[in-house]
């Protein structure tokens, strides 16, 4: 069952080249064997074609979406099967040569990209829908299917994935398990770690872990999977996965408020909870500045005034229109009767809601186009979640050209993101490691969702303690006994 391959990418900027990841960071090459004629001979043994070695076709992939981070491959290996990943992998680890595994290549921490001149296996040819139990609602596929294409093939039959995020177009199921991905419906539908069954991936000595249940409960021992979701690639290639797909509701809503202070933006979000109950789906919210971006890159424009200070998207997804339309007009009603918002609109057909959707999704493309970002995602007691913009604007001052926050209000998942002019070590310096110590002090996660990769390896002690941090090096010792999994990516480089 191939998928139908319709590309809704995510637009990047493709102007000039960031620097060689290499020579920017201090970092040395671990001691891997380069890639040979010998070495490319194999690989065209077992992939044919799919052997790209010509530098203008490999160089996307040693680019990350931010345009940040370069790495210097010469070679990307493009594997169909989980038998063509094992047999890559088992010449890898036999030479020792460190191999990169990329899916969409929208990971936002520099994971997805080589450091030095790893090999990058990319899975945008594993793109089969495996089976679906449309009963059970339970989806097998390989793990190159990007997102988007699986939602479109579930939606044909009222189904859809348990996950969504603004880089769904391009971004692969894979990639979304490798990072434990969170997104925009994560409060409704819980993590991944809750709705993948089962997967299947490739260790590093080329050995298959067939661990694709699709049934619901199983408590036959070690929950291995979970082990892989969230991973970065370290630890093995994922090739497949079993995910639970819940029913596709028959009734969304979008509303959108806008406030003053941020203690309103919690209040929304806990009159949302009490009012919306169990229809809730989202709750987003963003800072003026995140408007100002969208609006002067994306030229979007919201359906309220534009000098509030923050806004908040509210989605209820249920079965009854009419109810749920009118629960949300009540909690609207609610929230403005009580000086919890200065104004409000609901959106009931596609194009309002689509728009609404638009403004907040494409934030991280916006930024993207004003210049350098230094982004973070943090974890924080919802209490003292948007102190950290203000701090960090005082602090950044006008070292930075903006400073931005908005996220996931619903799961305490901040963005912090500051923008500059270029790469600034000055800048860089008054941010890290402030913002670590800060959130660590505050109890909070340095990493809420997008992973650790390689720019926040080093700074895991932040949020694992050291015995935490031994026991997961001593599962990449055990799974991955010569390191050539990934390096440099998760674990900390400096002890
Ligand atoms: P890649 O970027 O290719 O890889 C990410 C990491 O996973 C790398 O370490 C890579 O080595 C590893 N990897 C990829 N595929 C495999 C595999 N098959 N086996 C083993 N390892 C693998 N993230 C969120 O959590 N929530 C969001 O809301 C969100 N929104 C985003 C919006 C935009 C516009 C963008 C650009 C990114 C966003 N992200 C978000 C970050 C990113 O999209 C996610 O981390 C996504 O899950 C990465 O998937 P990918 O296929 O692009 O993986
Ligand atoms: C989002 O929620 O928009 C994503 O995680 C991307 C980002 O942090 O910029
Ligand atoms: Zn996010």
């Amino acid at each position: 069952m191939p998928l139908l391959m319709i590309r809704h990418t995510v637009r990047r900027s493709l102007s000039t080249l960031p620097p060689l990841t290499a020579q920017h960071y201090d970092i040395k090459r671990g001691d891997y064997s380069k890639v040979n004629d010998v070495d490319i001979e194999l690989f065209q043994s077992v992939l044919g074609d799919r052997v790209l070695t010509d530098p203008a076709l490999v160089e996307p992939y040693n680019v990350d979406w931010m345009r940040i981070m370069r790495g210097q491959s010469k070679v990307v290996l493009r594997p169909k099967t989980t038998q063509e990943i094992s047999k890559i992998m088992r010449h890898c680890n036999g030479r020792k040569l460190a191999v990169v595994p990329q899916g969409g290549n929208t990971g936002l921490v520099g994971g997805s990209v080589p450091v030095f001149d790893e090999i990058i296996i990319s899975t945008s040819l594993m793109n089969n829908v495996l089976s679906l139990d449309e009963t059970a609602g339970v989806l097998v596929c390989q793990s190159g299917c990007v997102l988007k294409d699986l939602d479109n093939y579930l939606s044909e039959r009222n189904l859809m994935m348990p996950l969504d995020l603004g880089a769904k177009g391009s971004c692969q199921i894979g990639g979304n398990v490798s990072t434990n991905a969170g997104g925009l419906r994560l409060l409704r539908y819980g993590s991944l770690h809750g709705n993948v069954l089962g997967l299947e991936a490739v260790l590093a000595s080329g050995e298959v872990i067939n661990s694709l249940s699709t049934v619901r409960k199983d408590n036959t021992g070690y929950d291995i999977k979970q082990l892989f979701i969230g991973s970065e690639g370290t630890l093995g290639i994922v090739t497949a996965v079993s995910i639970l797909t819940p029913v596709r509701p028959k009734s969304v809503n979008v509303a959108l408020v806008c406030c003053d202070t941020f203690e309103q933006v919690q209040s929304v979000f806990v009159t949302g909870r009490k009012l919306l109950g169990e229809i809730l789906s989202a709750v987003e919210f963003f800072d003026s500045s995140c408007y100002q971006l969208v609006k002067k890159h994306l030229s979007l424009s919201l359906p309220l005034s534009s000098h509030h200070q923050f806004y908040v998207l509210i989605e209820t997804a249920g079965s009854n229109h009419s109810h749920d339309e009118e629960k949300l007009s009540l909690c609207l009603e609610e929230l403005m009767s009580s000086n919890v918002i200065i104004n409000g609109t609901i959106a009931t057909d596609y194009t309002k809601m689509k728009n609404i959707w638009n403004c907040r999704e494409l934030i991280a493309e916006a930024i993207n186009k004003e210049g350098v970002t230094y982004k973070y995602d943090v974890s924080l007691p919802l209490k003292c979640m948007y102190e950290l913009v203000d701090i960090m604007r005082e602090r950044l001052k006008d070292k930075a050209l903006c400073v931005l926050g908005y996220g996931h209000i619903g799961d305490g998942n901040l963005h912090f993101n500051a923008v500059g002019g270029s790469h600034s070590k000055e800048l860089l310096d008054l941010i890290e490691p402030f913002i670590f110590e800060w959130t660590a002090d505050r109890k909070g996660s340095i990493s809420a969702e997008h992973g650790l990769g390689f720019k926040k390896a080093n700074f895991i002690n932040y949020s694992k303690t050291d015995e935490t941090v031994s026991l997961m090096r001593r599962f990449k010792d055990l799974l991955d006994p010569k390191g050539i999994l990934n390096p440099y990516k998760t674990l900390p480089r400096i002890h």
